[in-house]
This record gives structure tokens, C-alpha cells and sequence, in this order.
């Protein structure tokens, strides 16, 4: 077959972030005698919790049966259960029968996402899916693949690191059928507040479009909790549809360090959650039942969750002290991440892994170039605060050695 009879909406994305990093870094051998430390990535390097092996063993037995899509009631009351105590939700607002799903992590769902907002047009216009700018890069291949234009917002140091809402065209928002924030976000570790997240829910009533909130790394900050889109929500005069328009996604990736456990959800809009069943049950595998069981074990315990927050503690202040403020540090409000101001990330990445051995990503892979302006990730590095204590302080004292 030709690719000239495929969808050739996949040639318009560009290569995955991590392929672009491969071929920046392919034919490099970093300096003998270095060990390999991989901050390209965020994958928890944390001992995922014990409670996992112990639980998908006693519930070994249920391997042979398909799962359903909407998973089972002891996995939805757990999932709901931790939304209510995370954020403080009114009792009985959160509806665990029809207002949440399971997903394989967020990924999966936040494409899918796409494939049930983005409608064939908006107003009779192609439909805008919004997105931050740098971005996971997960919302421009799904907005691009189901239709939609993806349309991207400069979250910078000038914006607080997320998109300024208030700049948005009334036209563009005519046809928008999709806004995906991120927060707190990725890279950048900023986290939205109450009044953002409330002007955000009144423009996505306001234009009738799916916002889609991002919360992945809602449970790994130091020391405030992030604010969550559905506690706003729940505050606000809703006249009894309290998530309408709302879809929000969250992880045991990173509140578990169980990224290859596959397990999220994506939870809000009752009326999106039905018409998202029905989409999946067309296209997914659905969640294990025994990994399901392990799932909502891990929602229920908040005592690995503590451990792994006093290990990010730890590992940024090691992080501080290595870097001294050099490339513009600041601690964010929450995830992983650095968001290093480099000059030249593309630069930094080839050196810091030729002479260090260190991996990390450039943040023009995170960031598309606007028309006519610079892009705005270029002169950043990404590096992901995974592994332990120790490394990380190695990993970050040869910084300024590699960098000056
Ligand atoms: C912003 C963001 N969203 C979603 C994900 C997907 O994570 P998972 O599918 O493991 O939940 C990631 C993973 O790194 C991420 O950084």
C-alpha cells in the first residue's frame, strides 16, 4: 500500500518528542566511564507500592474475564472516594455510577478526548483545539488526527506559564471545540488557580466546548495542593449540572510511580462520560479486572503518596543546591520538572549528554514555533526529578561544569 491512500493527517504531526531526542543524540557516546542518567523522561523511579503485587495476586482468578468498560463499582467508589477527599467535594455532588471511567493512564483517554469533542465543524468553521504552548504532545496529535486545528497558546514566564485566557479571540472561541490545559503543568510546573480555572469553566459554558483539564501531576507538589478544576466547580452556581462541559484526568503514573500499570481515569460531565462509554467500547481493551483491584487499592492509600511527596521535597531542594538559581530556577507549584533556561536547549542537550552523560529534553520538542515569532521552548531544557536523592544532586552539580 501507498501513503498515499493512509490518513495523511499523520504526516502532518512531527515526530514524538522522545524520536526527536533520539536523533539529536544518535552517534553521540557520551564520555567513557560516565554512567547514563535518563531526566528526558517522567517515569517515577520511586519502588512502585508493594500493595500492587499482593492485590493483583489475590485477584489472579479474574485474568480470564473481558472488563467492563465503566470498570466495577468497588473501582469507581474508590476513584470517586479519593476525588471527594482530595478535593473536599461536597457529599453525594461526585456521582460514581455515571460521572467517571477507567482508562489506561491519562494518554489514552486524553487522545480519545478529541475523537469525542471535535465535531466535523464548529459554526460552520473548521474547530479549534486549543492547547497550551509548550504542551504535552499527546493534545496536538489527537486534535490533529480527529479534525480539528490545533491552535496553540503561549504559556511563557510573560503568562504565568499558562495560556492568558483573557487574550483569546471571541472568533477563535466561536469554533473551539476543545481546550486542553495542563496543570499543574508540563513543563513548566505551574498550577492554575481558582479564578483561572473558574474563567476557564465560564468560557467553555459560555462557547460550548469540552474543557479538558489535565491533572496528572495534581498529587506531586511541595507544599500547597494544586487546585483541582472539579472542587471549582463544585463552587460555583451550577443549577444542579455541576461538571457540564468538564472532563478532568488523573494518574497512578506519578501519584503511584506505577506508570506501567497503565491505570487512570477521566472523570466530570455526565452527558461526555456516557457518550465517551459508548466510544470506548468500540475502541478499547478496557482496564483489567485484577489491575482495576490493584487500582483502587492504590487510591485508597495515601501513606505511599506522603513518601513519595517528602522524596520530592528532597529531591528539589538537592536540585536548589546544586543549581543556585543559575538558568533561571524556580521552584514549581507542581510535577517533576525543571524548566531550565539554557540559552540554547538543543545545545545543552548534546553537551550535557556527550560530557555528563545526562539526558534531558529541549524544550523546542515541547513547543511549536508560532508564525513569525521564535520558538518560544528553544532556549529551555526539560529534566525530569525521577530518580533518587543522590543522583539527582550528581546529575545537577555537573551542570554548571558542562554549561558554565
Ligand atoms: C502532561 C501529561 N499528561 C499525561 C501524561 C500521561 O501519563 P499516563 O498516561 O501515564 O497517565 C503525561 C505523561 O508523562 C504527561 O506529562
Amino acid at each position: 500500500m501507498t501513503t498515499a491512500s493512509a490518513n495523511d493527517r499523520l504526516d502532518r504531526l512531527t515526530d514524538y518528542p522522545f524520536t526527536r531526542l533520539a536523533t539529536l543524540l544518535s552517534g553521540i557516546t557520551p564520555r567513557a566511564n560516565v554512567e547514563p542518567t535518563v531526566m528526558s523522561i517522567g517515569e517515577p523511579q520511586h519502588q512502585p507500592p508493594a500493595l500492587i503485587d499482593e492485590v493483583l495476586r489475590a485477584n489472579a482468578h479474574l485474568w480470564g474475564k473481558y472488563p467492563p468498560v465503566a470498570g466495577t463499582p468497588d473501582w469507581r467508589a474508590a476513584a470517586a472516594d479519593w476525588l471527594n477527599r482530595r478535593y473536599a467535594l461536597p457529599a453525594g455532588l461526585f456521582d460514581p455510577e455515571t460521572s467517571v471511567l477507567p482508562a489506561a493512564g491519562t494518554r489514552e483517554a486524553l487522545f480519545q478526548t478529541a475523537l469525542l469533542a471535535v465535531p466535523e465543524r464548529k459554526n460552520g468553521q473548521v474547530p479549534a483545539v486549543l492547547m497550551p504552548n509548550p504542551f504535552y504532545a499527546v493534545y496536538e496529535g489527537a486534535g490533529l488526527l480527529a479534525g480539528g486545528e490545533p491552535v496553540f497558546l503561549p504559556a511563557t514566564r510573560e503568562t504565568g506559564f499558562l495560556p492568558d485566557l483573557d487574550a483569546l479571540d471571541p472568533e477563535l472561541l466561536a469554533r473551539t471545540a476543545l481546550f486542553y490545559l495542563c496543570t499543574p503543568a508540563n513543563p513548566q510546573g505551574a498550577a492554575a488557580d481558582a479564578a483561572y480555572l473558574t474563567r476557564a469553566i465560564a468560557l467553555a459554558r459560555q462557547y460550548d466546548f469540552v474543557l479538558a483539564v489535565d491533572e496528572c501531576y495534581a498529587e506531586i507538589y511541595l507544599d500547597t495542593p494544586p487546585t483541582g478544576v472539579l472542587e471549582v466547580a463544585a463552587g460555583l452556581d451550577h443549577g444542579g449540572q455541576p461538571w457540564a462541559n468538564l472532563l478532568v484526568f488523573h494518574s497512578l503514573s506519578k501519584r503511584s510511580n506505577a506508570a506501567g500499570l497503565r491505570s487512570g481515569f477521566v472523570a466530570g460531565d455526565p452527558t461526555l462520560i456516557a457518550r465517551f462509554s459508548r466510544l470506548r467500547s468500540y475502541s478499547n481493551a478496557g482496564t483489567p479486572l485484577p489491575l482495576l483491584a490493584a487500582s483502587a487499592a492504590l487510591w485508597r492509600d495515601e501513606a505511599h503518596v506522603l513518601e513519595n511527596r517528602a522524596a520530592y521535597r528532597a529531591k528539589f531542594a538537592a536540585a536548589e543546591e546544586a543549581l543556585q538559581g543559575r538558568y533561571g530556577y524556580y521552584r514549581p507549584a507542581g510535577g517533576f520538572f525543571l524548566w531550565l533556561d539554557v540559552g540554547d536547549g538543543e545545545e545543552a542537550t548534546r553537551r550535557l549528554w556527550a560530557e555528563g552523560g545526562i539526558r534531558v529534553l529541549p524544550g523546542a520538542y515541547l513547543t511549536r514555533s508560532l508564525p513569525g515569532e521564535p520558538n518560544a521552548g528553544a532556549p529551555y531544557i526539560r529534566v525530569a526529578l525521577v530518580h533518587d536523592t543522590e543522583t539527582i544532586a550528581r546529575a545537577c552539580s555537573a551542570f554548571p561544569r558542562i554549561l558554565g
